[in-house]
This record gives structure tokens, C-alpha cells and sequence, in this order.
């Protein structure tokens, strides 16, 4: 049996752990601003779901799936991602008839791909749906929302993409467009592009190979064969972000690899992470919920990876928080600075009971367990009602003192008082 993690997962321990966490609580305190609540989905789905959702001809439902039977001979996935969920949880629970909706979400995702940096088979998204609104200023709400978060976790390296994908009409002129163009080079293109030609040609635009993407350059642009409405769309998107001062650059090329996208698709990138640059990607999807045997009901969103938000936190350092170590030199007394202990925790200091070896060890143990202060609880204080604080960090020592007596009525709020000098 191996002992390590299969290949693309990972254990999350300690500082990797305390990133995930403060990502998410950071989120927690800017998503209510501007209206969103949670929502959980099952980590697994019926196979359909995606397949329906997300487009049979998408790299994630052709070959990134994780996809088994049940006991039960139902075809299971493990969700790649979050929107169809959404949009199935919507539909299943009637909220269809209380729109709009604002919903987000947080947790593991699972595509089977080429673990490199930054990507990972079982990976981390935090997204939001805005579910119900046609409006392009819902787009712009959005990403504007976006790019507060990043502000407020702290990253800063990062470019808005921007494109539009039209509606439908507009698409298929585009994709006969394209199909006639790239047809002339037909045995110029990958495999892998010769055969998105018949099923999804905008997703040639978005190839990797270095000879698609020369036959690229010269391939038709999207803004010809945009129609009225679709253009007007896109305008209200672009002026609503440049009335908010949010910088972005327009991006012909940019397609999104999932099926479901109409009008704004966007991707915000970084410089700092190699070839796995999209750290937050979404846009807008009003033909998901029909798609899913719900009513039509327009929708916007995006999700951000947390793997790679985590992987740009280079100065992430845990707040330096009072941890008091507990240490009873009697085994009579013990109980007792359990009970102290609660105390302390009740008043929301962090502090740790040390039990066993002599005096000395644990207090190096306590030291060791990034103790700043002990609260050593000895006979001779405890019958007079005080008890011992010593500094095991001098520079908590209020006045630079190695210890000091107080009495027990005032650990609690002494302790409170003790800051880093
Ligand atoms: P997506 O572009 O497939 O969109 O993924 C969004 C983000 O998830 C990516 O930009 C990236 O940061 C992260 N991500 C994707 N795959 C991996 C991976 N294998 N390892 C690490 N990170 C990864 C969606 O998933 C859409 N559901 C977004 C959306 C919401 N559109 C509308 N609403």
C-alpha cells in the first residue's frame, strides 16, 4: 500500500492549510456587501448533469471526468465544477420563482489532467452565481466584485481579459465563419483542432499548438459578425467598467473552455505563476437552466482557483496570535488548570494544557508549541488566590520582567492585555 496521496491530490497542512482558510474567510467578509449567500452542492452528480450542462464537445466532459457506476448502476460524476450544480440546485428547489439569486460557493473540484503547478486533479474553487438578471451592469457587478476580492486578499499582480461571445445568432455567423477559414488549412490544424472543426471551432482560437496558433493570427475576428444587440451588449459591459476605473484589455482570442457561455467572458491572469496564468474565470451563461429542462433564466458568474490564489500569498505569515501554555506543578492541581483553561478559552485566548514530564520539559514543550506566556499554577499562589505568569517570549513581558504574580480574578483580563512589543 503507498502511503502517498494519488497522483494531483494533495494533503493541505499547516501554513498551506492556514492560506485556504484565510482566503475563505476574507471571502466570507466581502461577499455579504454585496448581497451573496452560500450554497453547498454534492460533491457528486448524475454523469447527465455535466454532460448536458457543460457541452459534450468541452475538454473537461470529452476527458477530464471523473465518471463511475454505483452499487446502483447509476453513472456518477465527481463535479468538475461548480455552475451546473448551481444551476441544477436552483431548479430542483423552485427557487426559479425568486429571482434573482445570488449564491456562492466554496470547495474541492475534480478534472482528471496533467498535474503541473498550479494544476491539480483535485483542486479548490470559491465562485459565485448571479442567477436571473439579463442586465449587463449584472456583469459588471460581478467582475467588479472580483476584482475587490483580489484587492482585498492582498493580490495584486493580475490583468482583466475580456471578450464577448455574442449571442446565439451572433456565434453561428462566427463558427460558419471560422469553419470556412480554418477548412482552407484543414490538414495544417492538430489532431486535436482538426476534429474541434466539426464539433466546436471557436475553441481552435484557444489551442496551444504553436502552428494553430499561427493560422490563428490571420482567422476572422468575432467583433465582425457581432450582431446590434450583441454589440450593444458589450458596450454597456466595457462603459460600466470604465465607469468603476477597472482596468482591462480586450482580448479577441479569449473563448472559455466550457460550452455554456453567451456575451461577457472574462479571464483574470497573472505573470506569476507560469503556464497555469488564470487565477479567476467566469461570464455570462443564459442558455444553462433550459439546457437543464429549467425555465430560460439568464445568469452570470465566475470562479477562482484557490490553489493558485494560495500559491501567490508569497509574504503569508499567521497572524501572531497569544498562545498561553497551562502548567500545573502538582498533579492535585491539575484538574484545576483544565478548568482555568476553559476560562481562558471562553474569553477567546488560545492556550494549551501541558500535562506530563517535570517542570523544565514542559515548559520547553510549551515553549516549543510557539507558547509566548505560561501560567504556571502553583500551592503556594493558588491558597492566596494568585497565580504565576511567565514570559517564555521576553518581548510579551510588559515591562521586560521574567514573571509576575496577579491575582486570579485578573488573569483573564491581564493576559488580554499582553501585545507583541
Ligand atoms: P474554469 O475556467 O474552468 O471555469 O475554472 C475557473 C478557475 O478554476 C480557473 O481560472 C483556475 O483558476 C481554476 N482551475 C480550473 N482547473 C483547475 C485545476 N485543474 N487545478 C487548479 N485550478 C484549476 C469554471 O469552472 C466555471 N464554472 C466558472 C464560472 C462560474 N462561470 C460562470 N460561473
Amino acid at each position: 500500500m503507498s502511503t502517498q496521496p494519488v497522483r494531483g491530490t494533495r494533503d493541505l497542512l499547516g501554513d498551506d492549510y492556514a492560506k485556504y482558510s484565510y482566503l475563505n474567510r476574507v471571502a466570507l467578509d466581502v461577499l455579504p456587501t454585496y448581497g451573496y449567500q452560500g450554497i453547498e452542492t454534492p460533491l457528486f452528480e448524475y454523469t447527465s448533469l455535466f454532460q448536458r450542462g457543460l457541452g459534450e464537445t468541452s475538454d473537461v466532459v470529452g476527458k477530464e471526468m471523473y465518471t463511475f457506476a454505483d452499487r446502483g448502476s447509476d453513472s456518477l460524476t465527481l463535479r468538475p465544477e461548480g455552475t451546473a450544480s448551481v444551476a441544477r440546485a436552483i431548479i430542483s428547489a423552485g427557487l426559479t420563482q425568486t429571482l434573482p439569486q445570488k449564491l456562492f460557493y466554496s470547495g474541492p473540484m475534480f478534472r482528471y489532467e496533467r498535474p503541473q503547478k498550479g494544476r491539480y486533479r483535485q483542486f479548490y474553487q470559491l465562485g459565485i452565481e448571479y442567477i436571473g438578471l439579463a442586465h449587463p451592469l449584472a456583469d459588471v457587478e460581478c467582475i467588479a466584485l472580483a476584482d475587490h476580492l483580489l484587492k482585498a486578499w492582498g493580490i495584486s499582480d493580475y490583468q482583466l481579459h475580456l471578450n464577448t461571445l455574442g449571442d446565439l445568432e451572433s456565434r453561428q455567423n462566427y463558427r460558419q465563419a471560422l469553419v470556412d477559414y480554418f477548412s482552407c488549412y484543414k490538414n495544417d490544424l492538430s489532431a486535436d483542432s482538426q476534429n474541434r472543426l466539426e464539433k466546436n471551432p471557436l475553441r481552435i482560437l484557444d489551442s496551444k499548438d504553436t502552428n494553430d496558433q499561427l493560422l490563428c493570427q490571420e482567422a476572422p475576428l468575432f467583433d465582425g459578425y457581432l450582431n446590434e444587440t450583441s454589440r450593444h451588449f458589450f458596450d454597456q459591459v466595457q462603459n460600466g467598467l470604465t465607469t468603476l476605473g477597472i482596468h482591462f484589455v480586450r482580448d479577441q482570442k479569449l473563448v472559455r473552455g466550457l460550452d455554456y457561455y453567451c456575451h461577457t467572458a472574462f479571464e483574470f491572469k497573472t505573470t506569476s505563476l507560469g503556464a497555469q496564468d488564470a487565477i479567476l474565470a467566469g461570464g455570462r451563461y443564459d442558455g444553462l437552466m433550459q439546457q437543464l429542462g429549467g425555465p430560460a433564466i439568464p445568469a452570470v458568474g465566475w470562479a477562482c482557483g484557490l490553489d493558485r490564489l494560495a500559491l501567490m500569498l508569497n509574504d503569508f505569515t499567521v497572524p501572531d496570535r497569544l498562545k498561553v501554555a497551562l502548567i500545573a506543578s502538582e498533579e492535585g492541581l491539575e484538574p484545576v488548570s483544565l478548568k482555568l483553561a476553559q476560562q481562558l478559552r471562553h474569553a477567546d485566548i488560545a492556550c494549551e494544557v501541558f500535562l506530563k514530564g517535570d517542570l523544565s520539559k514542559r515548559l520547553k514543550a510549551a515553549d516549543k508549541g510557539a507558547c509566548q506566556v505560561a501560567v504556571l499554577l502553583r500551592p503556594e499562589e493558588y491558597q492566596a488566590n494568585q497565580i504565576k505568569i511567565r514570559y517564555l517570549q521576553q518581548d510579551f513581558s510588559p515591562v521586560g520582567d521574567k514573571e509576575t504574580i496577579v491575582s486570579l480574578s485578573d488573569l483573564v483580563p491581564n493576559l488580554l492585555s499582553l501585545k507583541k512589543a
